[in-house]
């Protein structure tokens, strides 16, 4: 059986798959593969390994031949799954094992904003470390505020422990259901998606990109924001519109944001966002720590392996696929 990897990832999980006995190639160029190459290497394997490529329905339906798909991400925004789940063709993600590393990403993120630290570490390199004012370069106290988490999930979840223990925030969430493991450990309030932008002096983005989520932080909900609030987004890009989150910035309707996340990616380094002081960005490095890679090289393994088997997957992100 031939399983195909789009990009290196750790060597624990192509470990696994030879271990397994699997033939097993790599795309080891630094880019992005095209459509042609990616379909090329399709025809060769029984199993795709698959890191920042989009699987549309077109490629699905030209290589119903794969066995399983197993993403190197816990987002499966990328892959169109309702054709997948037509097809057959089990889709794997890598839950959980990146949640710890996101959330501190997000609190970092938030830190930074709060802090104008990009801002700041950049003017130092500018040569503006100069006159001390004691009124300049204020940032926003962040203890005892209130963290807005709109999807309690597991990322959302560390990122409120983060804040609840480091600043003892209040946590509010907007979420489907109830998550009464958070509700318990620290006291956190669903409240509706309105009461969330009204609340929140940090709102952190922590959902699926979906139809009903995508465009959702627009220059509507920046207004019905505080003034002094801090917009952060580690999920996906496509989740806030950039246009009117810079008007929003730029016309004080919300004070800061921290982005792991934009639309497009990667940022154009032009962009007004990256000069705001009370912004801060990064390139979407929200899991890239060695041990979270590592293990989520070795899970996207274990979904090829139980899908080459025939066996069903243990991380699908289209369970439905097997009725
Ligand atoms: C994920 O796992 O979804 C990360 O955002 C990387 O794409």
């Amino acid at each position: 059986m031939n399983v195909y990897v789009t990009r290196i990832i750790d060597q624990a999980g192509t470990d696994l798959l030879e271990q397994a006995g699997f033939s097993v190639k790599l795309w080891t160029e630094k880019r992005k593969m095209t459509n042609e190459e990616l379909s090329e290497a399709a025809k060769w394997a029984d199993a795709l390994l698959c890191a920042g490529q989009q699987l549309d329905g077109n490629f699905l339906s030209a290589n119903t031949h794969l066995k399983v798909i197993a993403l190197h991400s816990v987002g499966f925004d990328n892959v169109d799954i309702e054709t997948a789940n037509r097809l057959k063709i089990p889709i794997g993600n890598t839950p959980g094992v990146l949640s710890e590393a996101t959330a501190d990403t997000a609190f970092l993120l938030m830190m930074a904003a709060a802090r104008k630290a990009f801002y700041m570490n950049r003017s130092i390199i500018e040569g503006e470390w100069g006159f001390f004012d004691p009124t300049a370069n204020l940032g926003k106290d962040l203890s005892g505020v209130t963290l807005g988490v709109f999807g309690m999930g597991k990322i959302g979840f560390e990122l409120a422990k983060r804040c609840y223990g480091a600043f003892g925030m209040k946590v509010i969430y907007h979420n489907r259901s109830h998550n009464e493991e958070a509700e318990n450990a620290i006291g956190a309030e669903l409240v509706s998606f309105e009461e969330l932008l009204n609340r929140s002096d940090v709102l952190s983005v922590h959902t699926a990109l979906t139809a009903e989520t995508k465009g959702k932080f627009d220059m509507n909900a920046f207004k019905q924001m505080k003034p002094g609030a801090i917009f952060v987004n580690t999920a996906r890009g496509a989740i806030h519109n950039e246009d009117d989150l810079r008007d929003a910035l730029n016309q004080k309707i919300i004070w800061g944001a921290g982005l792991d996340v934009t639309n497009p990616e990667p940022m154009d380094p032009a962009n007004e966002l990256l000069k705001m002081p009370s912004v801060a960005v990064l390139p979407h490095i929200g899991s890239a720590t060695e041990g979270t890679r590592k293990s989520m090289a070795e899970l996207a393994a274990r979904n090829i392996i139980a899908g080459l088997r025939g066996e069903k997957i243990p991380f699908p992100a289209n369970p439905e696929v097997y009725g």
